[in-house]
């Protein structure tokens, strides 16, 4: 009995090593809690090397416990498997692409020239965009500037999700692409580290305006947010993954969203 206090106790300190050891590494939380099932597991192999022998089955019986035993472990193993979050290989290496090639769609090896074509023609149309923002000054509503590229832009007609001339849904596409929604909460989804909600974001700042806290984040404060605009807790990344139509793509979609019954924080002009 004593021995297996040890053991069990020794199990437990090695689970409690590798979260404390992993958390301070950075692992995200799904692989804390596998270390931790490797050590359990461990323990109880550990366990194991202690119970009495016991007289091996022969004949019928044998070759029954053997084929049981393979069906209860593969059972086993499946249900454990089955409960670690599943991913799509293919979308995972869509998003990693998309994310490395800092354009519109992944480089597609069969279709290079449509691609190229079709990252021009969005570029353009980012510039376009940027320009009618600048005479139109800065307050006139993005929907106008919008509405004017999605009406200047021809269907790309290339087939393909993403569809070339629909900004708003590029937009919400690099929302979830560069994963805002791991900060800041909309439509009441996402935002489980700390960051502002982003309903109303639309009655406070321009399309202008959030292309600027996205390329710079330290540009614009959100009050009451002091401690995390210090710490820099929204990335300074976005400048270097995301293509100018990209940016004016999720500012456009953001600049949207005026919902005043939500409590977005007021924007302060820091730069
Ligand atoms: C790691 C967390 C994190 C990520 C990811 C993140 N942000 Fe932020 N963001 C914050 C925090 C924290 C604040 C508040 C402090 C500040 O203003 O810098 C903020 C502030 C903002 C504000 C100003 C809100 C206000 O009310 O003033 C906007 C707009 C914004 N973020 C947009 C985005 C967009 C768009 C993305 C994705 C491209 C993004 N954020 C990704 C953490 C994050």
């Amino acid at each position: 009995m004593g021995k297996v206090i040890v053991k069990v106790l020794i199990g437990l300190v090695a689970a409690a090593g590798f979260w404390f050891t992993s958390m301070a590494m950075g692992f995200p939380p799904v692989f804390q809690t596998m270390f931790i099932v490797f050590a359990l597991t461990g323990t109880f192999v550990f366990l194991l090397l202690d119970v009495p022998h016991t007289t091996p089955p022969s004949g019928v019986v044998g070759l029954i416990s053997v084929i049981g035993f393979f069906c209860l472990v593969g059972l086993g193993y499946g249900a454990a498997a089955s409960l670690w979050p599943q991913f799509e290989t293919g979308d995972e290496q869509e998003k990693i692409a998309k994310v490395l090639n800092g354009k519109e769609n992944p480089l597609d090896p069969w279709n290079a020239e449509e691609i190229t074509n079709r990252i021009k023609e969005l570029d353009e149309k980012g510039k376009a965009l940027a320009e009618r923002m600048k005479n139109l000054g800065g307050d006139q509503s993005a929907v106008a500037a919008a509405a004017a590229v999605a009406s200047v832009a021809p269907a790309t007609g290339g087939g393909g999700e993403g569809g070339g001339g629909d900004i708003m849904k590029l937009g919400e596409e690099q929302w979830q692409l560069q994963e805002c929604y791991n900060c800041h909460k909309i439509r009441g989804e996402g935002g489980k580290k700390r960051g502002p909600e982003l309903d109303n974001i639309g009655s406070l700042l321009t399309m202008e305006e959030i292309k600027l806290k996205i390329l710079d984040p330290k540009s614009f404060m959100a009050e009451g947010f002091e401690k995390e605009w210090e710490k820099g807790r929204m990335p300074d990344k976005f400048k270097d993954v995301m293509s100018d139509s990209e940016v004016v793509a999720l500012a456009t979609w953001l600049s949207e969203f005026k919902n005043t019954s939500v409590a977005t924080p007021k924007p302060i002009k820091k730069k």
